[in-house]
């Protein structure tokens, strides 16, 4: 078996197999009916039936890899691009123009761009922001109050992407819109996908109806995001800004809807990510009290009595574990799509030109074939000794290849921020109404966790 995928010749590509079909497909919605209803278990059980499986979905066929190998093979070729049923579901959102959804030139444009304010050298300048974003936390939690922890999660997550890469005071008042607009259409958007009923998406339900006034208003939020920039006539140097000024190919200057759709791929998909991480990494720190305990000797021993600081972060490897674990056992990017831009081969099997692939991470880094005691939360695997036996790709949860996060740097660094601080200053217990099952969406997350904070 080759682990590479690779263009086949015309008599090789007529002797390669065709990869099985999964079992417990229905008529007309096929398997996206046990997508639409257990999408985590139905993933994580494909594996048994072959490295690349048939799914169908509606009318249309697409390609489950099951295999971490496998899964890496498709991000790293070329002959895979952004396409597919994940993607043309968010393409509302997220237009066509943008780093998220461009492929080629464009896309490789785009992340050059971008890329100067994710590098490793950018992060200090972010530490005091998102230092201060963890403490503003601690201090509204000290009330003791019922917290609403998705509300929490979500507006931490949106004030440091915001504050960060968009710097400005109009960010903080535009925060719970932003948060609002996207609970709203990250789950409605998965139902679309999954369920692909077309044109009674169109129909004036309710449902409908909102998922189309959250589009509208996330759309007018931009405009107004990059008006204010403009009207300030401050140009800081941060991500705005440089998409503000980014020229094309020719060296002129990028249109205003790319522009546009610049701004919603680098909000949208950070804001989303690590809220839901937030979210399970509470969840985790209230399940798993031995955990904080920990964390908060960790802090102790690093930092001493005064307030964590992003220089701390490099130091405190046990909290950066807890967080590396959290991702492992609830990746907010838990499925992913492609598209074959030609026939290729992949684990044995033909891969048509223009099929759609699918793969989840969730399926990959709980799968027992690469972890032991797969289902155990056990921050201890990510110690150097232990963590090389992992198998290659099977711990990616911001992907690897041309698609990378750009991210994965300033996320880790703000979410090991935001747990120092948090676990060190509180304990955490369910109230009631807490739900811990996870919601799947377009990311996955506790589905509605109320907690409160008890002081140490
Ligand atoms: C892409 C995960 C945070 C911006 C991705 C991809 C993954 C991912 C898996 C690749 C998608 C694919 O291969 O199709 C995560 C996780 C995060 C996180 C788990 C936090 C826990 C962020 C943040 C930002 C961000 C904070 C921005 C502020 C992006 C962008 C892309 C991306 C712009 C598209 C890159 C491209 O296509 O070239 N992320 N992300 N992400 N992420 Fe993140």
């Amino acid at each position: 078996m080759t682990v590479e995928s690779v263009r086949p010749g015309a008599s090789e590509a007529a002797a390669l197999r065709e990869p099985p079909l999964a079992g417990g497909g229905l008529p007309v919605l096929g398997h996206g009916w046990k997508l639409a209803r257990d999408p985590l278990a139905f993933m994580s059980r494909l594996r048994d039936h072959g490295e690349v499986v048939r799914l169908r979905i509606g009318p249309k066929t697409v390609y489950a890899v099951t295999t971490p190998a496998l899964t890496g093979a498709v991000a790293l070729s070329p002959d895979y691009i952004i396409a597919g049923p994940l993607w043309e579901s968010l393409q509302d959102l997220l237009g066509e123009e943008g780093v998220a959804t461009a492929n080629g030139p464009l896309h490789r444009r785009q992340r050059r761009t971008i890329q100067p304010a994710f590098k490793l050298e950018a992060m200090p300048a972010y530490g005091p922001i998102m230092a201060e974003e963890a403490y503003a936390l601690v201090e509204r939690w000290r009330s003791g109050e019922e917290l609403d922890v998705t509300t929490e999660s979500f507006h931490a997550a949106v004030r440091v992407s915001a504050r960060c890469l968009m710097r400005g005071g109009y960010m903080d008042a535009r925060a719970e819109r932003i948060c609002d607009d996207l609970a709203t259409l990250f789950s409605g958007m998965y139902r679309r996908m999954v369920v692909p009923l077309g044109p009674l998406y169109k129909v004036p339900l309710p449902a409908n109806r909102e998922f189309n006034r959250a589009l509208a208003d996330l759309h007018v939020l931009v405009d107004e995001i990059v008006a204010d920039r403009r009207a300030s006539g401050q140009k800081p140097d941060d991500l705005l800004t440089a998409l503000l000024e980014a020229k094309d190919d020719n060296g002129e200057p990028i249109g205003e809807q790319e522009i546009h759709d610049q701004v919603i791929a680098i909000l949208t998909p950070g804001s989303e990510t690590v809220g839901a991480t937030i979210m399970s990494l509470l969840l985790v720190l209230t399940e798993h009290p031995e955990l904080g305990d920990k964390i908060r000797d960790e802090v102790e021993n690093v930092v001493g009595d005064r307030p964590v600081a992003f220089e701390d972060v490099r130091k405190l490897t046990y909290t950066a574990n807890v967080v590396t674990e959290t991702l492992r056992l609830y990746p907010a990017v838990w499925i992913l799509t492609r598209r074959a831009v030609a026939e290729t081969e992949l684990g044995g099997y033909r891969i048509p030109k223009g099929a759609d692939l699918i793969y989840s991470p969730y399926a990959i880094q709980r799968d027992r074939r690469s972890y032991e005691r797969t289902e155990e939360f056990d921050p201890d695997r990510w110690l150097p000794e232990r963590a090389k036996d992992v198998p290659k790709y099977a711990m990616s949860p911001f992907s690897v290849g041309n698609r990378k996060c750009p991210s994965d740097h300033f996320s880790m660094a703000e979410l090991t921020l935001i747990t120092a601080v948090v676990a060190s200053a509180y304990r955490f217990e369910h109230v009631s109404g807490s739900d811990s099952r996870p919601r799947i969406g377009i990311t996955l997350r506790p589905r509605r966790l109320m907690l409160r904070a008890l002081p140490r």
